[in-house]
């Protein structure tokens, strides 16, 4: 069993991709919940933003998986919560960079944009790298200072 716990989810636009990142993740041995949608009946991306960013704000989960159309919306529903910083990664390079500098607790990705090969890559990428801390840890305690009002 791998060590992290990981909170996934998707809408209507992203459900395919999901339903593949599940089989990665089970194949790896992943600790992880769905958190829906659990079809392509659609649905709206923020609902599911704020229940897999709800379950990684409050410790219950390590780092949450996201998936909509584009990554976008989900990706702009998550990040009203205060400490999730939910990255957009459609390659790999961004993906370990979100993870090295900006400690990224949610991952986020378009199934229209992207396939399910470069996708299970961007996955891999994402949940074995780890924060570099140093001046990044810095930059991200200054967003932290932002959600908090107390960067004045
Ligand atoms: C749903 O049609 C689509 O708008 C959604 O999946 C996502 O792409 C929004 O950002």
């Amino acid at each position: 069993m791998n060590r992290l716990k990981i909170a996934i989810g998707s809408d209507h636009g992203g459900f395919k991709l999901k339903e593949e990142i599940k089989k990665m993740l089970q194949e790896k041995e992943y600790d992880f919940k769905d958190f829906g949608t659990f079809s392509e009946e659609s649905v709206d991306y923020p609902d599911i933003a704020l229940e897999v960013a709800r379950a990684v704000q409050d410790g219950s989960y390590d780092r949450g998986i996201l998936i909509c159309g584009t990554g976008i919306g989900i990706g702009i529903a998550a990040n009203k919560l205060a400490g999730i910083r939910a990255a957009l990664c459609h390659d790999t390079f961004s993906a370990r960079a979100s993870r090295e500098h900006n400690n990224a607790n949610i991952l986020t990705m378009g199934e229209r944009v992207i396939g399910p090969g470069l996708a299970r890559d961007i996955v891999n990428v994402w949940l074995e790298t780890g924060f570099a801390g140093g001046r990044h840890a810095r930059r991200v305690e200054k967003i932290n200072d932002i959600e908090k009002g107390t960067n004045q």
